[in-house]
């Protein structure tokens, strides 16, 4: 009887266990899925942050705006993929609300792609008006999506 019981109780702790090894592998994966959209989104505000200071400083890099808006288009691209696994705890600012209105996310996304691309024109015309114009369009592409999917600022986790 007591060598029953032992035997249960063994069984028990392996299964909890393995349930521990399971939701942490699974907790990793999901840190590590995070890391990579953090990192995509890092990319597209270094893309517009270049474009924001040569714009404060009228830097003589009206050229290089085409190639920073050229990469914020292409980039757009991936952000579907980047969010596609539904990642609602740890450390992440992004809404529940993605996936539950995942299309217009999507959308989102296209639309931050559309504006980048009207501003790699406006830069090929040097116009500087015009790049001023889109580039004020491309930040609220991103507000677009910031405002009804991204958490606000005293809801931010810290690093
Ligand atoms: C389709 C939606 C979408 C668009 C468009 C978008 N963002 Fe984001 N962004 C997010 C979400 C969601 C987060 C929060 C990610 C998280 O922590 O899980 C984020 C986070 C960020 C971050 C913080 C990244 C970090 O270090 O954790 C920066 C910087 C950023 N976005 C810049 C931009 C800029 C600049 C644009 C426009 C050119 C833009 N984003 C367009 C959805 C978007």
């Amino acid at each position: 009887m007591i060598r029953m019981r032992l035997q249960l109780w063994h069984v028990v702790l392996l299964v909890v266990s393995l349930a521990l090894v399971i939701s942490s592998v699974q907790a990793q994966d999901d840190a590590a899925y995070l890391q990579h959209r953090q990192k995509v989104m890092q990319a597209v505000g270094g893309h517009m942050g270049s474009i924001a200071a040569i714009m404060k400083n009228k830097l003589p890099y009206t050229t290089t705006i085409v190639v920073h808006a050229q990469s914020l288009q292409v980039t757009s691209t991936v952000i579907e993929d980047a969010f596609k696994k539904e990642i609602t705890e740890g450390k992440t600012d992004s809404k529940p609300d993605i996936w539950q209105d995942w299309d217009k996310f999507v959308a989102a996304a296209k639309k931050m792609g559309e504006e980048s691309g009207k501003l790699a024109d406006a830069a090929q015309s040097g116009d500087m008006a015009a790049i001023g114009a889109q580039v004020k369009e491309l930040g609220k592409a991103c507000g677009g999506c910031h405002k009804p999917f991204r958490k606000p600022k005293e809801e931010r986790f810290k690093r």
